[in-house]
């Protein structure tokens, strides 16, 4: 069995024609727009699909209000997701589509999915660096980009009530490796045909369910700035950042989304395999992020005594 990551992920909105805008100006590839969804794709061909909350097309809701209704997993083959099925079906309900995709749900009743994936292999984004040592562009500017095409769709992040019985179940009937845990509070775990650092955290804060947030990973630094700079000018609130994590080493910059929780612009996470140790780390701020903005910046945040850019020049 080989899962390689996040196929699709479903979100159930209260404001169709907003979560629309936001997936449109978060810099994903409109695939299809009707009345009744709209249909993204990221540069790997990974999916975004928002319906109206009450449409009978999405999975039961956890919690109410718009949130991210079913994580469809990638499989690399069809025998792949035939095994999944067969040994779901002992204690779930299962259901199939025409397409071969089955769906049921996990431990805490968050809809997900299997199917062969559809993603496509990316190719190398070229981005070229100058360091003392490592010259790669002479006479050659750098990248400035004035929005993200987000890449790939890396992790999300649900709130669970049961931290380590749904890590069993991630981890012993769907394969998935743990990579990180934060004491009492998450698990990091990865597919087992993946070597993100994690493409989904298990959350544990009493009393809480629901979605968080999802991420994606950008070509550089340069484009988790300009993306972030570009949704700012578009009006869409920061959530947190931009920062660096230190579990994971990633920049980010996330934002709130109407479709639920957060969206996270990354770049640099760490990527692991079957020869990482995963860590017991204490949950502090400093685990957390190496440093943190709390409500990001707009392009000429550097300049408020009163100094216009023009005159900065
Ligand atoms: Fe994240």
């Amino acid at each position: 069995m080989a899962l390689i990551g996040i196929e699709k992920l479903v979100f159930g909105v209260e404001d169709l024609d907003l979560c629309k805008k936001f997936w449109r100006d978060y810099g994903m590839a409109v695939i299809e727009e009707t009345p009744d969804h709209g249909l993204y794709a990221t540069t790997s061909n990974a999916k975004v699909e928002v319906r109206k909350f009450g449409d009978p097309a999405l999975p039961a809701a956890v919690v109410e209000g718009s949130t991210a209704r079913e994580t469809i997993w990638a499989a690399t083959d069809q025998a792949s997701v035939d095994a999944l099925a067969e040994d779901l079906a002992k204690d779930r309900e299962l259901r199939v589509d025409d397409d071969g995709t089955i769906h049921t749900t996990d431990p805490e009743g968050y809809g997900i999915g299997f199917r062969v994936t559809e993603r496509v292999e990316l190719a190398d984004p070229g981005t070229k660096y100058n360091a003392p040592g490592r010259e790669d562009r002479i006479n050659e500017l750098a990248t400035f980009y004035d929005g993200a095409t987000p890449r790939h769709l890396a992790h999300v992040v649900f709130l669970v009530a049961d931290n380590e019985g749904t890590a069993k179940f991630y981890q012993d009937r769907l394969g998935f490796r743990l990579t990180d845990a934060y004491t009492d509070r998450g698990k990091f775990l990865r597919c087992d045909g993946a070597i993100d650092h994690h493409n989904i955290f298990l959350m544990h804060v009493p009393g809480q369910m629901g979605f968080h947030h999802c991420a994606f990973e950008l070509r550089d630094i340069h484009e988790v700035f300009g993306g972030g700079l570009r949704m700012n000018e578009l009006g869409w609130k920061t959530h947190l950042g931009p920062g660096r994590h230190n579990v994971t080493s990633a920049y980010y910059w996330y934002f709130r989304n109407p479709s639920g929780g957060a969206a996270e612009y990354g770049f640099d996470t760490d990527r692991l395999d079957d020869a990482w140790e995963a860590r017991m780390i204490e949950p502090t701020d400093g685990a957390f992020a190496e440093w943190s903005l709390e409500d990001g910046f707009g392009r000429f945040a550097g300049l408020q005594r009163g100094v216009k850019p023009a005159d900065a020049a």
